[in-house]
């Protein structure tokens, strides 16, 4: 076995202090995604999310942040996959960004509920072609007996809506994780990192708190 061991990096980031900080973190994840996207980090609305199942078994996946607001993260997801099934009987989940070429994470926990059907329409609308076929297609986290069966309901399908408007699955759509922490995570030299944690305060506030690293 190779001693993997002995790998680190070092940080050297500017630091984060707190007078950088936006009162909230929507404004503070705007600015870092921002500076991500000028960073090249390869797709940075790319994002695990953890869901928790019936018997309290923790599960992770990618996948990718299609809006966000004040009212929290969107994704886009097969309604009747293994996580929407998690999601429907937990609705606590929680988000992670991996920014490894910025020294810097995103952790954020909350609760999750469905999209409108009107905004899901409306995202799924916006996509090409082949992905709207994808969503079709994929009975997502369902055992299949070979990619083949996948490929020739993709024939099937393009034949069929070779000239029309591909409608939006019932079984698909958004959800929104409404955040009730937020961290950001900021690599720094000698291990000493900076990270602060927004939470939502007995008001409509969030507070912010700095966290030993
Ligand atoms: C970069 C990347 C982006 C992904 N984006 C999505 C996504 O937006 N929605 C989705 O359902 N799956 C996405 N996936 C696939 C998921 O990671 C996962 O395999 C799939 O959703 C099934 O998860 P489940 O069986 O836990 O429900 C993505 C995977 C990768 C590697």
């Amino acid at each position: 076995m190779p001693d993997i061991g002995q790998l680190r990096e070092e940080y050297i980031g500017d630091g984060l202090s707190r007078d950088q900080l936006a009162p909230d973190p929507i404004e503070q994840f705007r600015r870092w995604f921002a500076q991500a996207q000028d960073a090249g980090v390869p797709e940075p609305n790319a994002m695990t999310l953890a869901t928790v199942d019936s018997h309290g078994q923790p599960w992770q996946r990618i996948v990718l942040l299609k809006a966000y607001d004040e009212k929290g993260f969107v994704f886009y997801t097969n309604y009747e996959s293994s996580k929407s099934k998690q999601m429907d009987g937990n609705h606590l989940v929680s988000l992670h960004f991996p920014w490894i070429p910025l020294s810097r994470q995103i952790a954020i926990t909350g609760n999750v509920e469905k999209v409108s059907a009107s905004e899901s329409l409306k995202y799924f609308a916006s996509r090409p072609f082949g992905s709207k076929l994808g969503a079709w297609v994929s009975q997502q986290s369902q055992v299949i007996s070979s990619r083949s069966v996948l490929e020739m309901k993709l024939q099937e399908l393009k034949e069929k809506f070779r000239n029309g408007e591909v409608p939006l699955p019932s079984f698909w759509g958004g959800y929104r994780v409404q955040p009730k922490t937020v961290e950001f995570w900021q690599g720094g030299s000698n291990r000493l990192h900076d990270r602060f944690l927004y939470s939502r305060g007995s008001g409509e506030e969030w507070e912010i708190k700095r966290l030993s690293p």
